[in-house]
């Protein structure tokens, strides 16, 4: 029963080193970023086995939008690649797919495939995959704020959270970052307010099913208080 009680039920990660991963073998950053792909198809379902309710996944941020073309073309591709492939493997196993951000900047093609995988996978009672792809903490924040200028009236905090890109998928309980650098990087800036931090220095590729578990082992040896005694 303890046991039961320290799995986090929203684990969210920011899927980084993919291009030093690839570096470091005298790959394109391109193949770091298949073999990210591949990785996170893996631990996506690892994650759900551990009985994990909600995994966020950050793939593509604002910022990450103004890399050289040639490197987004390839992201693109794989998100294509992605898409196509794994959102019946995804209903199959009854996971929700849904994806957070701005996708005005990917090609059509690809944010219709996007939106076809939501739909086929919508109702999934097995967990939520959540996708953050052209987002930012910062402007997710920004346009619920502007949002609620519009309509005129002051909200409180349960409702402007409802009004965040993130919705109804409840708040991170654990943010894992891969990849060495020890910062948040305009990810869930709003929602991680009392996220446990979780730092790997393995590059996303090489980031196991058994260092996942190690993180959550730590989250279940960490206290929450909240503010609180
Ligand atoms: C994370 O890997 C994936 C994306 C941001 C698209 P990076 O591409 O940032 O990899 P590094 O940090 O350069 O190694
Ligand atoms: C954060 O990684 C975004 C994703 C992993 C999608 P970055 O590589 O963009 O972060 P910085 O530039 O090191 O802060
Ligand atoms: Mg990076």
């Amino acid at each position: 029963m303890g046991e039961e009680k320290a799995v986090p039920r929203h684990v969210a990660v920011i899927m980084d080193g993919n291009g030093r991963w690839a570096k470091k073998r005298l790959l394109p950053r391109s193949a770091g970023h298949k073999a990210g792909m591949k990785r996170m198809i893996a631990l996506s379902e690892h994650v759900f086995d551990r009985g994990v309710r909600y995994c966020t996944l950050f793939a593509l941020s604002c910022e990450n939008l103004s890399r050289p073309q040639d490197e987004l073309n390839a992201l693109f591709s794989l998100f294509r690649e992605y898409f196509t492939k794994n959102a019946q493997v995804l209903k199959e196993k009854s996971v929700e797919l849904r994806v957070v951000g701005d996708l005005s900047a990917l090609p059509e093609d690809v944010r219709e495939i996007i939106r076809a995988g939501e739909k086929l996978t919508e109702g999934g009672t097995r967990g939520t995959l959540a996708l953050a792809i052209g987002y930012g903490g910062r402007q997710d924040i920004l346009a619920a704020a502007n949002r609620a200028v519009r309509a005129g009236k002051e909200v409180s905090a349960e409702e402007f959270s409802a009004m965040l890109q993130t919705g109804n998928i409840p708040e991170p309980d654990l943010l894992i970052r891969t990849g060495k650098e020890l910062r948040i990087s305009n990810f869930l800036l709003w929602q991680a307010a009392y996220a446990e931090l979780y730092f790997s220095e393995k590059m996303f590729p090489e980031f196991s099913d058994a260092d996942f578990d190690d993180a959550l082992k730590a989250y279940a040896s960490r206290e929450r208080r909240y503010g609180k005694l």
